[in-house]
């Protein structure tokens, strides 16, 4: 067990969660010619003093988001229209007869943005992956390739003035320096504008036991808890929060300038109910690594019975989560001998770590597989409807979230 300092209050992160040497998540590796991976030690701690979840080791940015990370928001419609929605609503609400800008933070290939560019709204995303900022340029938005920091937030202000609606989806908790950030928000926002970030919820996290979704990418585990203590040490505060169901359980924060919203009854809420409901400390939550650990032994018994009865089986959706899944788990190509995935950039490549190749869906049909490891469960009400005709034809889906299940 060890320590590190708090990259929000400088107290004693204890770590709770061991899942060893792993790759990097997004490190799809070239058949023939793997490069050496590059490792680092995955796990997971709560600070003492602030409640904060965050890795233990850190991974530098520029080794997980450069020019050839792959991951493409706009691959799922299920996300897709989740962005739509988001933009429409700042439309509606946020941004009505307004000049205001609109800055977003990961913007990707622009799945959020592109809705705001099309109304006319001033805006900019900052992506420092290059290939996928191309994307999003491709589709007539404004994007600098470059790391979100405090300097970028006062070039930004400077060269385009406050920002009314500060965005990010699935991005600020992959920033270590997150916290020090807050204080280029809070400079970057404009009277009254507001702060917006989605990220996968911690209280999902221990109650589903989806561990999947600890990997290097996801450096904090945020709740409403830890998120109104760290936006206070910034002058910022915490005034909406809200549930969304997308990707496993996430909660989308609001953050104001201290004082100037009202604060919304749903942040009283749900804080009440971390209180009453999520594990107080690392040493309550070290009850999480058992909870993998009975995860781990049920998939990879599950897998064995059915590869040792001759069965076939495959797995969809080379995520990021799925790494740690199958390094945790050691399976590899003898159990899983390919895993179906729609992003170009992964397609002929192996998964990081455990050397699976990566298919596109049209060799899923081919193959037949007789189980399916759904690698991208967050997406399975989509994958199941999409891929109808496989379970028509016998086909059977292998789930690990919430627990191990064939069906
Ligand atoms: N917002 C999208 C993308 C999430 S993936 C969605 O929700 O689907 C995380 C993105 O954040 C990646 O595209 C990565 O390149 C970007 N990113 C990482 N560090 C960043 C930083 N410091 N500033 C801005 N973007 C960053
Ligand atoms: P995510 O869970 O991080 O969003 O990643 C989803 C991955 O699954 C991404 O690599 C794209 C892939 N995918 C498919 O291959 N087919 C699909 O129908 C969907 C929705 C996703
Ligand atoms: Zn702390």
């Amino acid at each position: 067990m060890t320590t590190s300092e708090c990259r929000v209050c400088a107290g004693t992160v204890v770590e709770f969660c061991d899942f060893g040497k792993q790759p990097l998540s997004n490190a799809f590796v070239r058949p023939g010619a793997p490069d050496e991976e590059y490792t680092f030690r995955l796990a997971v701690g709560a600070c003492a003093a602030c409640s904060m979840v965050q890795l233990l080791e850190e991974v530098p940015p520029e080794r997980m988001f450069h020019a050839g990370y792959p991951y493409l928001s706009s691959g799922s419609a299920g996300m897709r229209r989740h962005f739509r929605d988001f933009a429409e609503h700042l439309l509606a609400v946020e941004l009505l007869a307004d000049e205001g800008l609109v800055v977003e933070l990961g913007c990707n290939d622009g799945v959020m943005l592109h809705r705001i560019a099309e109304a006319g709204v001033r805006h900019l995303g900052v992506e420092p992956s290059r290939d996928v900022a191309e994307r999003a340029r491709a589709r007539g938005i404004d994007v600098w390739t470059e790391f979100f920091d405090t300097d970028l937030a006062a070039r930004i202000r400077a060269e385009r003035g406050p920002a009314k609606v500060i965005y990010a989806a699935n991005t600020l908790c992959h920033i270590p320096s997150a916290p020090a950030i807050l204080d280029g928000v809070r400079d970057l926002l404009a009277p009254g504008g507001i702060f917006v970030f989605e990220d996968p919820y911690f209280a999902d996290i221990v109650a589903q036991t989806s561990y999947d979704q600890i990997y290097d990418e996801h450096f904090f585990y945020f709740t409403a808890t830890s998120v109104a203590r760290m936006a206070e040490r910034h002058g910022l505060e915490l005034v909406d929060v809200e549930h969304l169901d997308v990707h496993g359980g996430e909660l989308r924060y609001t953050l104001a300038r201290t004082g100037e919203r009202p604060i919304a009854s749903a942040v009283g809420e749900v804080r009440a109910a971390e209180n009453r409901t999520l594990p107080a400390g690392p040493d309550e939550l070290r009850s999480f690594q058992a909870a993998v650990d009975t995860s781990r032994r049920e998939l990879v018994g599950t897998l064995r019975t059915l590869h040792s009865r001759g069965a076939r089986i495959a797995g969809y959706g080379a995520t990021a989560k799925s790494s740690t899944v199958l390094n945790y788990c050691e399976i590899g190509p003898a159990l899983v001998p390919f895993i179906t995935d729609s992003t170009p950039s992964k397609q002929g490549r192996l998964t990081p770590g455990s050397h699976i190749p990566v298919c596109p869906p049209s060799q899923f049909a081919a193959r037949a597989p007789d189980h399916t490891l759904l690698l991208a469960w967050n997406h399975a009400d989509e994958i199941v409807a999409n891929e109808r005709a496989y379970r028509a034809a016998g086909g059977r889906w292998i789930r690990y979230v919430p627990r191990v299940r064939v069906s």
